[in-house]
């Protein structure tokens, strides 16, 4: 059994997650709003707080963190900011911080998504956040120690999302929430480490 921290894990796609790993493992959960810690990844001191609280674990899962949609010619210099300090700073601060409460041969999940690659309109910072994570997660791979390992999973829209988003993914197919689930699996349980595990078809 292991201890697992899922920040985002009330969300649409964590909520999911964290059912599938409360089966098997001891989980804790990060939010905001809810959970059984309150964090606000955009603030490093939040972060840090979190994981004085929490302790060592086992495996830290990210499923959260925002950036603006808007067309290209309205984002405005802050707007970029804002995708920058949540979805990316902030699981980028959650490797940097909770690298020492990961136990040895621990492991980070972080999520990003198919905009990295196949970016729809309004999604210059969405995607453009995805794309640098997912160059974070391979060359951290590469200094982590103790057999620490990082993976970050890329589903494309998943089934939950779909009344959300449909909108802006013309022709796209929904992803099984259970397809979602096993990127979170394989990451946690498996042996990968600086892996892209992408949930989606190629198109
Ligand atoms: N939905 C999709 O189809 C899809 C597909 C691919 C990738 N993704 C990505 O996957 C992630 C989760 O998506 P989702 O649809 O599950 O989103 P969601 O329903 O909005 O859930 C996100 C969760 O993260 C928490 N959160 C957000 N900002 C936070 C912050 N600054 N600090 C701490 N917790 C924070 C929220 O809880 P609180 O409000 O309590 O903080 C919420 O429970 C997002 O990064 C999204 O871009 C989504």
């Amino acid at each position: 059994m292991m201890k697992i921290l899922i920040i985002g894990g009330n969300g649409t796609i964590g909520r999911k997650v964290s059912a599938h790993f409360k089966q098997k493992h001891d989980v804790l959960i990060g939010g905001r709003q809810s959970g059984d810690v309150i964090v606000d990844m955009t603030d490093a001191q939040s972060i840090q707080a979190m994981f004085d609280s929490v302790g060592a674990v086992d495996a830290v899962v990210s499923i959260a963190g925002e950036a603006k949609w808007a067309p290209f010619e309205t984002l405005s210099e802050d707007d970029f900011y804002i995708g920058l300090k949540s979805k990316l700073m902030g699981q980028v601060n959650l490797v940097r911080i909770g690298r020492e409460y990961v136990n040895a041969a621990g492991s980070f999940t972080l999520t990003t998504g198919i905009l990295a690659d196949h970016p729809v309109r309004f999604t210059t910072s969405a995607a453009m956040v995805n794309g640098a994570i997912h160059s974070f997660v391979k060359a951290a791979a590469l200094e982590l120690k103790d057999g620490m390992r990082i993976n970050v999973v890329s589903s494309g829209l998943v089934e939950d999302a779909v009344d959300k988003y449909e909108e802006y993914f013309p022709g796209h197919n929904p992803i099984p929430m259970q397809k979602v689930i096993n990127g979170y699996i394989k990451s946690v349980e498996g042996s990968g480490t600086g892996d892209i595990i992408r949930m989606y078809d190629n198109r």
